[in-house]
C-alpha cells in the first residue's frame, strides 16, 4: 500500500495505525463514528477520529481519489470554501479502490439535517443562495464543479447567516477561465441535481408544504445570474457621480460576502468606467484581525461580531481607567474576562451543539433581546445564564459535529 498524506506528519502517523487494507465497509465500527442525516452519496464514506480531530474517508477509483486530492488542495491554498484533502492510501491489497481522507468540516450541517431540525429557521431559497455564493466563488476562480447538489455542499452557521462548502470535487475541473457556456453548463447540471434532492425531501416529508421543488430548483440559474452580473459587471456612470457609485458598488459586494481587489476606473469626459477585480478567497479580513488579537480561529461573520465586542469592551475599560489600552491588552482582557468565562460555562450536556463564536454571537443577540424587554442593558453574564437555559436547549440534540462524542473516545 501507498499513502500521500499532507503534514502535520503527526497527524498522519496517527491515521497509519487504521485497517486501510479491508474494505472500508467491514472496519470495526468501534473505529468509526456515527455522523447524522449526511446527504445522498454512492461511494462508501465513514467517519474516524484520531487525537480529538475526525476524519471522513472516502473509498474511490485511484484516478479520482488522486485527482481529487490535488484539486481538494489547491483550493485549500487559494482560500476557497471547501473541505480540506490530508492524504490518500492506494495500492490497496486485492486490487481495492483508494481512499480519501478530508478533514470532517466542524460545526458543519448537510441539508437533509438542516430540514429535519424541528426549529426550521431556515428555507430553502436561503440555502440555494448559499450555494450559489459558492458556486460563483468557484467559476470566478475558474472551477467547473460539475456535480453541484445540495448533497455536495456542507452548510455552516456562520453569526445567524449560512456559509457553504464544497465538499465533493471528485468531477470538478480545473481551467485559466471558464466560458459562458461551461458556466451555464454547470448551473443547468446543479438545477436538476437540486430539484432532485427537493423532490427526495418531499416525498420523505421533509419539506415544508408551500415549498414547490421545481420551482425552487428553477429558480437557480435566475439567481445565479443575478449575483454573477452583479460581481462581474462593468459599470458606466456619469462623472460625478463617481464616489458614491464607487462605494455603492464596493459596500455591496462587501454585503454579499466579497472582498474586493484592485478597482479599475477609467474616467473620459464623457463619464467613468469602473472594473471591480472579485477576490475568489472567502473575506478573511476580521478572521486575521480577531486571530492576531486573541489566537481565536472562526468565521468571518463571526469575527465582526466578536470584534466589535472586543471594541465595546475596550471602550468601556478605557472609560473606567481613563487611559488608552493598546491593542493587544484589550484582545488579551477581552479573550479572558468576557470570551472565556461564557464558553466556558457552556453546560456540558448542551456542548458541541453550536460552535463556541455561534452560541457566543446568539447570547449577544439574547442580550440585545432581554435589555430591551428590560429598558436596561442586562449584561452578558445574566443574558448568558438565560441563553442556556431556554435558547440553547432547543437546539437538535442531534450532533452537527462528532467532536462532542470525541473526547469519550480518544
Ligand atoms: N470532510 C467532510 N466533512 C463533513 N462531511 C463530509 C466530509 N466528507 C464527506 N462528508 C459527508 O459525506 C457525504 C458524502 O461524501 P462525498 O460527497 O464526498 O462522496 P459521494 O457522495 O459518495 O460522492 P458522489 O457525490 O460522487 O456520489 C457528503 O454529502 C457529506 O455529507
Ligand atoms: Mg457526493
Amino acid at each position: 500500500m501507498r499513502y500521500l498524506f499532507r503534514p502535520p506528519a503527526t497527524e498522519a502517523a496517527g491515521l497509519l495505525t487504521l485497517p486501510w487494507h479491508q474494505p472500508l465497509e467491514e472496519w470495526d465500527p468501534d473505529i468509526l463514528l456515527e455522523v447524522p442525516q449526511r446527504g445522498i452519496s454512492r461511494h462508501v464514506v465513514r467517519f474516524t477520529t484520531q487525537n480529538g480531530h475526525v476524519y471522513a474517508l472516502k473509498e474511490i477509483a485511484e484516478h479520482l481519489a488522486r485527482h481529487e486530492y490535488a484539486l481538494l488542495g489547491q483550493f485549500e491554498e487559494e482560500g476557497l470554501p471547501a473541505v480540506a484533502a490530508l492524504g490518500i492510501c492506494v495500492d490497496r491489497p486485492g486490487g481495492q479502490d483508494a481512499i480519501l481522507v478530508t478533514r470532517y468540516l466542524e460545526y458543519s450541517m448537510s441539508y437533509r439535517f438542516l430540514f429535519s431540525r424541528p426549529t426550521g429557521d431556515h428555507s430553502a431559497e436561503q440555502l440555494l443562495d448559499t450555494m450559489v455564493v459558492l458556486l460563483v466563488r468557484l467559476h470566478l476562480a475558474g472551477v467547473f464543479w460539475g456535480d453541484c447538489s445540495l448533497s455536495n455542499t456542507l452548510f455552516r452557521l456562520d453569526a445567524g447567516a449560512f456559509a457553504a462548502y464544497l465538499v465533493d470535487a471528485e468531477t470538478s475541473e480545473r481551467h485559466e477561465q471558464l466560458s459562458p457556456g461551461q458556466r451555464h453548463y454547470d448551473v443547468d447540471l446543479a438545477r436538476e441535481r437540486v430539484g432532485a434532492e427537493l423532490l427526495d425531501l418531499q416525498f420523505g416529508g421533509l419539506l415544508p408544504a408551500d415549498v414547490d421543488p421545481i420551482e425552487v430548483a428553477d429558480s437557480l440559474p435566475v439567481r445565479y445570474d443575478a449575483l454573477w452580473d452583479e460581481v462581474t459587471r462593468e459599470e458606466v456612470f456619469a462623472l460625478e457621480e463617481q464616489r458614491y457609485r464607487v462605494t455603492e458598488r464596493l459596500q455591496r459586494l462587501n454585503d454579499l460576502g466579497f472582498d474586493v481587489g484592485e478597482i479599475e476606473l477609467v474616467t473620459t469626459p464623457e463619464g467613468a468606467r469602473l472594473r471591480v477585480e472579485t477576490r475568489v478567497a472567502e473575506p478573511g479580513h476580521n478572521r486575521r484581525e480577531l486571530f492576531r488579537l486573541t489566537g481565536l480561529e472562526v468565521q468571518e461573520r463571526q469575527a465582526r461580531r466578536l470584534l466589535n465586542d472586543l471594541r465595546a469592551y475596550r471602550a468601556s475599560l478605557e472609560q473606567k481607567t481613563g487611559a488608552t489600552v493598546p491593542d493587544t491588552i484589550a484582545g488579551y482582557r477581552w479573550l479572558a474576562e468576557a470570551y472565556q468565562p461564557v464558553v466556558e460555562a457552556i453546560p456540558p450536556d448542551l456542548a458541541g451543539r453550536l460552535a463556541p463564536a455561534e452560541v457566543f454571537h446568539e447570547i449577544l443577540e439574547h442580550r440585545w433581546f432581554l435589555s430591551e424587554q428590560a429598558g436596561h442593558d442586562v449584561g452578558t453574564t445574566a443574558a448568558a445564564r438565560s441563553y442556556f437555559e431556554t435558547v440553547l436547549p432547543r437546539t437538535p440534540r442531534e450532533l452537527t459535529t462528532p467532536s462532542a462524542i470525541v473526547g469519550s473516545r480518544d
